[in-house]
């Protein structure tokens, strides 16, 4: 981390508010819904589609799940009602998934169902190893009762994340969608690697993996190491922008996705990477996080992410960079 990195980590507990939020405002559409619609509206026109996020992650009391219940049931009809080209990304521990298993599946089913009759797919974000095995145990869940508009998101960090894959492309039988990424929790070393060119290495194999599987890969990074390794791998397997998904037992893959494949990128990161894959033709979405939780998650994404420092001082200096 730079100076300027610690600087700012150092004067952030003492950060006026209203400066967070001028930081915030290119990470997070909002502390609405009626933000985020306007959000995508004008990122739609450079050929993105989106994933939401409604801020917020594990809860302490299962009462508290209502409150993304309603907000995710406000957000589907918005994206219908708009006719946006936007799927959902929920956290499983809001909905309950570390307090009651049984109760947590019945609240993701409500909306995945609610999801299902807008044509609108649902991720379930992966949080850490505590939940693992229990999000995709909901995933299964939910295909098992007819949602087949649910998928998660596996981390090329874990050393599990192979077995993983072949277990949900089997168990979903050819319509297996997986988002893959680092990972963003530090895990035990018993259980993840720890040292950035082994979680790029695994991340990378996980990519192969999943092509070779015939399953959806939505590729979420801004790393290009990992970018130039999907755009090859996607390449070598004749699949590409315009072109039918090759893979045996693949049939159209409907509700907003691409051929097979996808980049996802996060709201305000490297925006020109993402222009430059949509220029090619690839499939990019962004994923758009709002909420009243906004002040919470743009103190994470500060405290993750040391370069949003140097995205700080430029947009001060040169405030015309500041492109989400
Ligand atoms: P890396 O961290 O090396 O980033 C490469 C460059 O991108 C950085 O140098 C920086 O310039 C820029 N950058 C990256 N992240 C930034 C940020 N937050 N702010 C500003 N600049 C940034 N993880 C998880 O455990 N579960 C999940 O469900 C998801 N879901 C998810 C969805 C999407 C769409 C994305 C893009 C990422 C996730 N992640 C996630 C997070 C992921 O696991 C990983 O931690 C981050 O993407 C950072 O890793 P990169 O591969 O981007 O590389």
């Amino acid at each position: 981390m730079g100076i300027l990195g610690r600087v700012i980590l150092r004067l952030m507990p003492i950060t006026p508010k209203f400066f967070i939020r001028w930081v915030a405002n290119r990470y997070v559409a909002g502390s609405d819904l009626s933000d985020a619609v306007e959000v995508m509206k004008k990122i739609s026109l450079e050929k993105a589609c989106f994933t939401v996020d409604v801020l917020g992650e594990e809860i302490s009391k299962i009462e508290e799940a209502d409150y993304f219940i309603n907000e995710y049931s406000n957000l589907i009809d918005a994206i219908v009602k708009n006719n946006l080209d936007a799927n959902i990304s929920l956290k499983p521990t809001a909905f309950g998934l570390l307090i009651d298993y049984d109760i947590a599946l019945v609240n993701i089913e409500k909306i995945s169902r609610k999801a299902a009759e807008g044509q609108i797919f649902v991720r379930l974000d992966m949080e850490d190893h505590r939940v693992t095995q229990s999000t995709i145990d909901v995933v299964k869940a939910m295909h098992n009762r007819g949602l087949t508009n649910v998928g998660t998101v596996l981390q090329g960090r874990l050393f599990r994340t192979n077995q993983d894959i072949d277990d949900l492309s089997s168990s979903l039988r050819g319509v297996s969608d997986v988002r893959i990424c680092k990972g963003i929790y530090l895990e035990p070393a018993n259980i993840a690697h720890r040292g950035y060119q082994d979680i790029v290495d695994a991340t990378n194999s996980a990519i192969d993996r999943l092509l070779e599987t015939s399953s959806y890969t939505a590729i979420a990074t801004h790393d290009m190491p990992i970018i130039k390794h999907s755009l090859n791998a996607i390449a070598i397997r004749g699949m590409g922008p315009g072109i039918e998904d090759p893979r045996e037992g693949v049939s159209s893959w409907g509700l907003g996705k691409g051929e097979g494949y996808e980049f996802q990128m996060l709201l305000g990161v490297r925006g020109n990477v993402r222009r430059n894959l949509a220029k090619q033709g690839h499939r990019t979405r962004v994923y758009v996080p709002y909420g009243k939780r906004w002040y919470e998650y743009s103190i994470r994404r500060l405290r993750e992410n040391p370069d949003v420092a140097w995205h700080i001082a430029k947009s001060m200096i040169m405030p015309w960079t500041n492109r989400r």
